[in-house]
């Protein structure tokens, strides 16, 4: 989900509103709202389902009046998707309405004496009990950071909310959910993003776990749960970061995709002395756990493998949401290398907090440098991949793994021996053959419910992206399998149905896997080779460049599944960059 909150002294703010959710409109995207305070000090709300253009068509949203606002779109958790649901919830009186990120686990008991005390509630969703809260507490002391202060005592959860109050004031408060404070000379901006503001104001301020903003037109006051007041610095944030178009292309995925011929170089750019303190923490750790989601985890995965070989020491892949349940070998001697595009997802950010807590020191790779979990670790690094909109992980897949592979070439003296300028220009060949894969998906494929994906070694965590990308941006059921495991139970599902992908280059992987497509071929499937030299079991083949160690496949194999999901999605009129029920980022567990 996403918010913004923005008080101007010179502008009407809905237009500004508008155009921040759709900026922001990656982070979900099911239904959206505005509410703003019209000159009658009323506050006025219009919500309903679709996306930002959507609503804001049958809505004219942008038209409505005044200088404070909050707006919000919203990625189902508590309450189905109905216009009811939509954020900004306001309250009984309607002087108060909140827009909100997270869970309030304690929603039901809360909801239940605001009842009994004759609150009426509109919405199934956990959000409106702030609204009722905040309104409760107000209207006994006329004060809004009491009110405030009294909300987030009763909260249960992980949240960042921003509430906006019939005098013109706006308060905010963060617990386990990002909240941003932007500044301009003539407004303030509250947004869950630094993308909300950053056409804007490139003058940010972080707030922390457990802080309170109210932002009236004096400025903003910050103070802790406790009530004590804080300052947080301005940072300026990159303006690199504003540019989010489309550019030349249909879609941000397919314009992703192509950007991976920089981003691949673009990843390795760091500071020296961070790199150092990087890369002496990895080599001097006792035990290694990396853990990351979906596309992240995948890199974890080819992270863990290409650690163990190029440095002779153990790495364990651990999925985040899997973390808490795994801890019992955490202590100080451990390190964890958390991986997330965003750095907002919640699993990961819990797993740190929690090997925090048993000890480990934290390292993380992130794409966005001002996320919550590159500040939670002890040292981050930023794959500089800008913006990636589109919600499946593209560009910053590839480079997660061209840094995780520069950092273990350091280590190790180059025993991978990753070339950012080579794999760069491997990478652009690939996508030069992107009309041959588009040709494959609507001429060649035949039409399929079921594509499954095998790989052995270094190749199966991209069989696990591969088929991950096919789910989330053609809808189709598709399936890693490591090639051995075949015999222990795929085999029975392969018939003359059945597209399979074999990937299969000639390193020491290649007799095995090819076993395997014989066994899937004798069955009746279809089979796609993915390699380097062609075989007469392949019904059609995808030619990828030789590399000279095996561990860097990966950075060319992945370009066309990318790619093939991608033209998969248009042929199944499924739009690549807002799969259903998916957000990019997931900041709830
Ligand atoms: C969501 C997205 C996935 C992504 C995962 C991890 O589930 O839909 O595409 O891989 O989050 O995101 P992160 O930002 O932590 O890499």
């Amino acid at each position: 989900c996403s918010i913004i909150g923005i008080i101007s002294s010179k502008n009407v703010v809905a237009p500004a509103l508008v155009d921040s959710l759709k900026r922001m409109e990656y982070r979900g995207y099911d239904s959206v709202g505005v509410a703003t305070l019209a000159t009658t000090n009323r506050i006025s709300v219009r919500k309903g389902i679709g996306k930002v253009n959507q609503v804001n068509s049958s809505l004219n949203l942008t038209e409505m009046e005044g200088f404070v606002g909050i707006g919000h779109s919203r990625w189902a958790t508590h309450g189905g998707v109905t216009d009811y649901n939509a954020h900004p919830h306001p309250c009984c009186t309607e002087d108060i309405a909140v827009v909100h990120n997270g869970i309030i686990e304690n929603y039901l008991p809360l909801k239940e004496e605001l009842v009994k005390k004759g609150h009426r509630f509109r919405s199934e969703t956990d959000t409106e009990v702030i609204a009722h809260l905040l309104e409760d507490h107000y209207n006994a002391s006329r004060d809004i950071k009491a009110a405030m202060l009294e909300t987030v005592s009763q909260l249960e959860g992980s949240y960042a909310f921003v509430a906006m109050f019939a005098n013109g004031s706006l308060a905010c408060a963060r617990l386990d959910e990002p909240l941003v404070i932007g500044v301009s000379d003539n407004a303030y901006y509250a947004s869950s993003d630094v993308l909300g503001f950053l056409q804007y104001t490139d003058q940010a301020m972080f707030l922390d776990n457990r802080d309170i903003a109210i932002i009236d037109r004096d400025g903003a006051h910050i103070f802790t749960f406790a009530g004590e007041p804080v300052t947080r610095g301005v940072t300026k944030v990159a303006w690199e970061l504003a540019d989010v178009n489309k550019g030349e292309f249909a879609h941000y995925t397919i314009k992703e995709i192509f950007e991976q011929r920089t981003s691949v170089k673009a990843a390795t750019y760091q500071e020296e002395h961070k790199i150092k303190v990087f890369c002496d923490t990895i080599a001097a750790a006792g035990n290694i756990i990396v853990t990351g989601s979906g596309t992240s985890y995948h890199t974890s995965l080819i992270t863990s493998m290409a650690g163990c070989r190029a440095l002779k020491k153990r790495f364990e892949p651990v999925m985040a949401s899997e973390f808490k349940y795994n801890m019992d070998s955490i202590d100080k001697d451990t390190v964890v290398l958390a991986i997330s595009q965003s750095g907002e997802t919640a699993d990961v950010l819990s797993a740190t907090k929690l090997a925090r807590a048993a000890g480990a020191k934290i390292l993380s790779i992130v794409n966005v440098s001002t996320s919550s979990l590159a500040r939670a670790a002890d040292v981050s690094l930023a794959i500089n991949s800008g913006p990636e909109i589109g919600v499946a992980a593209t560009k910053s897949f590839t480079g997660q793994v061209s840094l995780a592979y520069s950092v273990l070439d350091r280590i190790s003296g180059g025993r991978i021996g990753f070339d950012r300028d080579a794999v760069s220009d491997k990478i652009t060949k690939m996508l030069a053959g992107s009309a041959a894969i588009e040709r494959l998906v609507n001429v060649t494929m035949p039409k399929v419910n079921d594509i499954y994906l095998l790989g052995r070694s270094i190749h199966f965590p991209i069989a696990l992206e591969g088929a991950l990308k096919m789910k989330e941006l053609a809808y189709v059921h598709a399936e890693g399998i490591a090639a051995g495991e075949l015999k222990h139970g795929p085999l029975a599902l392969m018939d003359k149905n059945a597209v399979v992908f074999v990937l299969n280059p000639d390193d020491k992987t290649y007799g095995d896997t090819l076993s395997s497509a014989h066994e899937v071929k004798t069955r009746g499937a279809k089979i796609i080779g993915i390699s380097n030299v062609s075989n007469d079991i392949y019904d059609a083949m995808i030619e990828i460049p030789k590399m000279e160690n095996e561990l860097l496949y990966p950075l060319v194999e992945v370009i066309p599944l990318q790619l093939f999901s991608y033209y998969l999605a248009l042929r199944n009129n499924v739009d690549p960059d807002f799969p259903r029920n998916l957000a990019k980022s997931v900041t709830v567990k």
